[in-house]
């Protein structure tokens, strides 16, 4: 009898498991047969394609690119319950961001980025509408108000042409670049964001170098919950750790944000915390009280944190990809400091004024940006309505991913792409030649990079103090690897060791 009973329930479990399955499957596959989807790698049930990128010893964008040689150049993956459309070449990027420019404009939300961002309420992670149209209005208001004077130079200056500078000639021997320059960067963006005083070694600025390197190395490619969303039930303990350290920095932001607004004085903007309160000021007399209404405290300290946090990895890593590139092309490293010796000199550092004569320089830079792009899949974009990509149904939600990568490195529209030829980017009397198409380090359209105007003169002339002040060698017998380590959110170059040698 007892056996019976148990056998009984045996068959109602069996039953109930079956019938789960099939109303799981349905959810997840049948759904989706009503559109048009790109075509794709089959999913396993609730992983979906995760396994595909788990067990590759490839890098993520990298494995993308291939599947674009079976499945086409737009093509349909899930992770987990998330659906994502990944696009690989410039003609669907340009349909994605520029002909159709609010309908892929939105953000997947993530378990993780809700946590970063308290609930989306930042620039780069919010979801597209108008909270986010005026929380970015005025972000880039108080970029330029900082931009129009000589700060960034003089930031510049301080974090590198003394600090890192300092650093890199106290070295004897090999060594391995990336803790001077992420230290140099870090100490910058605080001396931008809060001042010179918030740019030492015990400030938040260590703080959010040693988040960044967590990250990095244990969550780059998502929490697990992101993925499946049952998970955030366990409190995983990575998860926890992933949460300590963001209270950590947020903690720091509210902090120095309420310092700022207690001594703000629009006669004397000190850096770029004070430049966002004096361009929420303005808003307040510029802007519909009902739209600035949406914007609370958190909104702007999250837009600091945007601009504090977005370009640490970025211009850290685009740094040490542009000297491993230098120790392994010697001949552009003494062509572009032969530029740098006629336009500025070897007496004074190069500033914002000489930047449009570094155009070698410039071009060695770009060319490594091309060849080694440090968000090489983009930030992810989301469909906010169903609409139609390459002729194929974008459902709603859906995540699109432009692969950066693909684009970079397509042979279509680059002669010998894998060749790191700086004269790509100039005209044959040595001029700057349009943006490629293919080109897309800092996106295109509404969303596109809102720092590109920072980073793109803060990395040159960070490039050209280096160039300036030291040859970049390779040790004898030292091996360059040049092949990217690290997953899909941050793309890091293997560990790496130079001899630097003054040239002074
Ligand atoms: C090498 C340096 C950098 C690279 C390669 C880079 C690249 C990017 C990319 C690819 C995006 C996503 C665009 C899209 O969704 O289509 C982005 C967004 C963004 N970046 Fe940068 N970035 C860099 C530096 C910076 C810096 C220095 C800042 C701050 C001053 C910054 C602030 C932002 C912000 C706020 C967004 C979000 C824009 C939005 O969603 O509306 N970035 N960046």
């Amino acid at each position: 009898m007892l056996e019976l009973g148990w056998l009984h329930f045996g068959i109602t479990q069996a039953l109930c498991l079956a019938l789960f399955t099939v109303v799981l499957l349905y959810f997840i596959y049948g759904r989706g047969k009503r559109y048009n989807l790109p075509p794709g790698p089959t999913p396993l049930p609730i992983i979906g394609n995760v396994l595909l990128f788990a067990r590759s010893k490839k890098n993520v964008p990298l494995e993308m690119t291939d599947l674009a040689k079976t499945y086409g150049p737009i093509y349909h993956l899930r992770f987990g319950f998330m659906r994502t459309v990944v696009l690989n070449n410039y003609e669907l990027a340009k349909e994605a961001l520029l002909t159709k420019p609010t309908e892929f404009a939105g953000r997947p939300r993530s378990y993780s980025m809700d946590i970063i961002t308290e609930g989306g309420k930042d620039i780069a992670l919010s979801d597209y509408g108008p909270t986010w149209r005026l929380q970015r209005k005025i972000a880039s208001k108080a970029l330029r108000k900082y931009l129009s004077g000589s700060e960034l130079e003089k930031r510049v200056h301080k974090a590198f042409g003394e600090g890192a500078i300092n650093a890199l000639a106290a070295e004897k021997g090999l060594f391995n670049p990336r803790e001077h320059i992420s230290y140099a960067v870090v100490s910058f963006i605080s001396a931008f964001c809060f001042g010179e005083s918030h740019a030492d070694k015990d400030s938040l600025a260590v703080k959010m170098l040693k988040f960044s390197d967590f990250f990095l190395e244990v969550s780059a490619n998502g929490l697990p919950e992101d993925f499946l969303p049952a998970l955030r039930h366990l409190r995983l303990k990575k998860s926890q750790i992933f949460r300590d350290y963001v209270k950590g920095v947020l903690d720091d932001l509210y902090k120095l944000y309420k310092e700022h607004e207690i001594s703000f004085d629009p006669e004397n903007i000190r850096d770029f915390t004070d430049c966002l309160i004096a361009a929420e000021r303005e808003a307040r007399t510029e802007e519909a009280p009902a739209d600035l209404a949406q914007l609370s405290n958190t909104h702007f300290v999250q837009t600091l944190s945007d601009i504090f946090a977005a370009g640490i990895d970025t211009s850290r890593f685009t740094l040490c990809w542009a000297i491993i590139y230098l120790v392994a092309f010697p001949d552009v490293q003494e062509k572009a400091f032969k530029e740098i010796e006629n336009v500025v000199g070897t007496s004074r550092l190069p500033g914002m004024d000489d930047r449009k004569s570094l155009r070698y320089t410039e071009a060695v830079l770009f060319e490594s940006m091309r060849l080694r792009p440090v968000t090489p899949v983009g930030v992810p974009h989301a469909a906010i309505k169903d609409e139609q990509l390459g002729g194929y149904d974008i459902p709603k939600g859906t995540m699109v991913m432009i692969n950066q990568w693909a684009l970079h490195h397509d042979p279509e529209f680059w002669k010998d792409p894998e060749e790191f030829r700086p004269e790509r980017f100039l005209e044959a009397d040595g001029t700057p030649a349009p943006k490629p198409d293919n080109f897309l380090p800092f996106s295109m359209g509404r969303r596109v990079c809102l720092g590109e105007v920072v980073a793109k003169p803060e990395l040159l002339l960070i490039l050209a103090i280096f160039i300036q002040k030291f040859r970049f060698l390779k040790a004898p017998g030292e091996k360059l690897c040049l092949d990217p380590a690290g997953g899909i959110g941050g793309f890091v170059p293997h560990p790496y060791n130079v001899i630097v040698e003054s040239r002074n």
